[in-house]
């Protein structure tokens, strides 16, 4: 068990319905610690870089178009398996695949607006982190 880091960004359709707090009480109450995190409009650019893997895909336009229709909270996530933990507890990104008691099952309202975006990987975690944090925003 090694203590990880991953990115985490709380999407537009949750901070729409105000649930950063339950989000963060789902991370907290699994062990994982915010030990980074603000509140931003993304602009167009921010998000078409985040998102560049999925650029030649049919829903990027509109993914695009969803993250910068209003606020979204980014953060930093640490605790042992981090990325692996912190997929566990989001669910499949289809809200209809998703385990019963992730966030994606209770919150999100389609595959679009799944309320939750997490590393899929310790090299995308460490890409993720650098893209959107200096090294000392990050507090343990
Ligand atoms: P996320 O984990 O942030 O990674 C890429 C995002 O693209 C994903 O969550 C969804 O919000 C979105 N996405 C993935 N597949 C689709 C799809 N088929 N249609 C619309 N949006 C999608």
């Amino acid at each position: 068990m090694t203590k990880e880091l991953t990115l985490s960004i709380i999407k537009p359709d949750a901070t729409r319905r105000n649930l950063t707090g339950a989000i963060n009480a789902r991370f907290e109450q699994s062990g994982l610690r915010i030990v980074a995190q603000k509140r931003v409009l993304l602009t167009r650019a921010e998000i078409e870089g985040f998102y560049a893997a999925h650029a030649e895909r049919s829903f990027f336009d509109e993914l695009c178009t969803f993250m910068t229709s209003g606020p979204v909270v980014i953060q930093v996530l640490e605790g042992e398996d981090a990325i692996v933990k912190n997929r566990e507890i989001m669910g499949a990104t289809n809200p209809a695949n998703a385990n019963p008691g992730t966030i994606r099952k209770d919150f999100a309202e389609s595959i679009e607006a799944n309320s939750v975006h997490g590393s899929d990987s310790p090299e995308a975690a460490a890409v993720e982190i650098a893209y959107f944090f200096s090294k000392t925003e990050i507090v343990g």
